[in-house]
């Protein structure tokens, strides 16, 4: 496996062809969940709960590169985080996906992962 950058560490979330194009996973790392999508090939992560109030993001309805929480219909882009409608105002955390020996990593700073709530 390739090295990561001094500070970071990685996080194994779960296998690439788990999660096919065009289709998300919720995978748990450090007792958080981590929502995995594959858009087109291009793997994504950002936090797997809903920055709103509680509620899992896979559960939610993939579209073009958003994913649209069903409990109060805030969209959010899989790219950046960022919030596309109301009524959620903080963006999701993302993370930095590393694909290696056919599986799905994030590599983030050492320390609790960062979750927007
Ligand atoms: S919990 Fe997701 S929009 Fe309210």
């Amino acid at each position: 496996m390739a090295s990561t950058q001094p500070g970071f560490h990685r996080l194994d979330l779960c296998a690439a062809d788990e999660v096919p194009p065009g289709t998300m996973k919720l995978c748990e790392a450090e007792d958080e969940l981590v929502l995995v999508a594959n858009l087109n090939g291009a793997y994504h992560a950002t936090q797997g709960v809903c920055s709103h109030e509680y509620f899992e993001l896979d559960r939610g309805t993939l579209m073009g590169d958003s994913v649209t929480c069903m409990l109060h219909l805030s969209r959010f882009s899989l790219i950046d985080g960022e919030v596309s409608d109301p009524p959620a105002e903080l963006p999701l955390a993302v993370y930095d996906v590393v694909l290696d020996g056919g599986r799905v990593f994030i590599e983030v700073p050492e320390g609790p992962l960062l979750v927007n709530r």
